[in-house]
């Protein structure tokens, strides 16, 4: 007996393998593109020069002095990648219970900006709006006595480390606290420093995920995080309905563009968001992910050329119009070649 006669329904009318025989009509019928420009490139900025520093949870990654940052963003300029997203490792010294440091003209971020743009004028500049840099707790905000993250206290820095970094040459300023209100105060005071056309990237469904491990490691907030969690403002990973309530405060705040972070396991998030606000989404394969992904091939138990391009690739087709990735710039490299 023949297998045909044991299958029914629209078969042999329809058969889906046809479409998949050669590589032309595989190609046509394609949904999804990844290409250099959905890629933006996180970096770890150091001070000094000539400085280059190995994170060991995040092998492949470095954190750079700005001499670094400005090669780096050139090259990342030729491969097509459209921007750089910077995040200062502030040394202890500078760091406060008020996070001060976080608004200083001359601080490491501002400097940041000011060395890409030099180098590099057409490459976008995003910056992390949040405190835990410059905290000695580690938390994104200023604290109580109990440590709790006081909200309002926290937004009236925010604002001002925004309107630093814009008048620094920031392109987009990245509020990734998850303090509420912080969005549209963000707006005013831009608007009313006369930055109207700096953009603004809301972290808006900024999960308290665990999956953030290693780049706490990486900016050295891990050690001193007071409290252990950031629970009282980062949202519960069970949550779906609350990261839509998110999404719509921020975008009514004015929000520009919307991150949902961590990526991988969030991307049903991610498609929800995209078809109910249709405004641009990002997401953010965060330090973890990319951390399992290299222990991974590093083990030789996953192929990385094709993984990481998958892995990309599977969060477009969620619905995001770009990524924050460490892997931009070896998922540009592979792209181009
Ligand atoms: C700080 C911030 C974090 C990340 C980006 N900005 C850490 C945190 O919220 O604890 C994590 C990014 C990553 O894991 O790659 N506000």
């Amino acid at each position: 007996m023949s297998d045909k006669t044991l299958i029914r329904g629209p078969f042999p009318a329809t058969r889906m393998r046809r479409m998949r025989r050669e590589d032309f009509s595989r190609r046509l019928m394609r949904e999804t593109t990844l290409t250099p420009d959905d890629l933006i490139y996180p970096m770890f900025v150091l001070e000094g020069t000539g400085h280059r520093e190995a994170i060991p949870s995040m092998p492949g990654v470095e954190r750079v002095s700005l001499d670094i940052l400005q090669q780096e963003a050139r090259y990342l300029n030729q491969l097509g990648v459209p921007a750089i997203a910077i995040f200062p490792v502030t040394s202890a010294d500078k760091k406060t219970e008020d996070a001060s440091e976080a608004y200083n003209p001359g601080g490491l971020a501002q400097n940041a900006i000011k060395a890409i743009k030099d180098a590099v004028p057409e490459m976008g500049v995003i910056t992390d709006v949040a405190l835990d840099p410059f905290t000695t707790h580690g938390q994104d905000g200023i604290i109580d006595k109990d440590g709790y993250v006081l909200n309002d206290r926290t937004v009236e820095t925010l604002i001002k480390q925004a309107v630093s970094h814009a008048e620094a040459g920031a392109d987009i300023v990245a509020p990734s606290d998850m303090m509420d209100g912080r969005i549209g105060s963000i707006r005013e005071q831009l608007e009313a420093s006369g930055h109207i056309n700096v953009c603004i990237l809301a972290y808006s469904a900024k999960y308290a995920s665990a999956y953030y491990g290693p780049f706490r490691d990486a900016v050295g907030s891990a050690a001193n995080l007071k409290g252990g969690n950031k629970f009282t403002y980062q949202m519960d990973p069970a949550n779906r309905l609350e990261a839509l309530h998110e999404v719509a405060l921020d975008l009514q705040e004015g929000a520009d563009m919307i991150m949902i972070k961590p990526g991988m396991p969030y991307l049903d998030i991610v498609r929800e968001v995209k078809e109910q606000f249709g405004a641009p989404t990002f997401v953010y394969q965060v330090s973890g992910e990319y951390a399992m992904h290299m222990a991974a091939f590093e083990k030789g138990w996953l192929s990385k050329e094709t993984v990481i391009l998958e892995s990309l690739k599977c969060i477009k087709r969620s619905g995001a119009d770009g990524i924050l990735t460490y892997f931009a710039k070896s998922a540009a490299e592979l792209l181009n070649s």
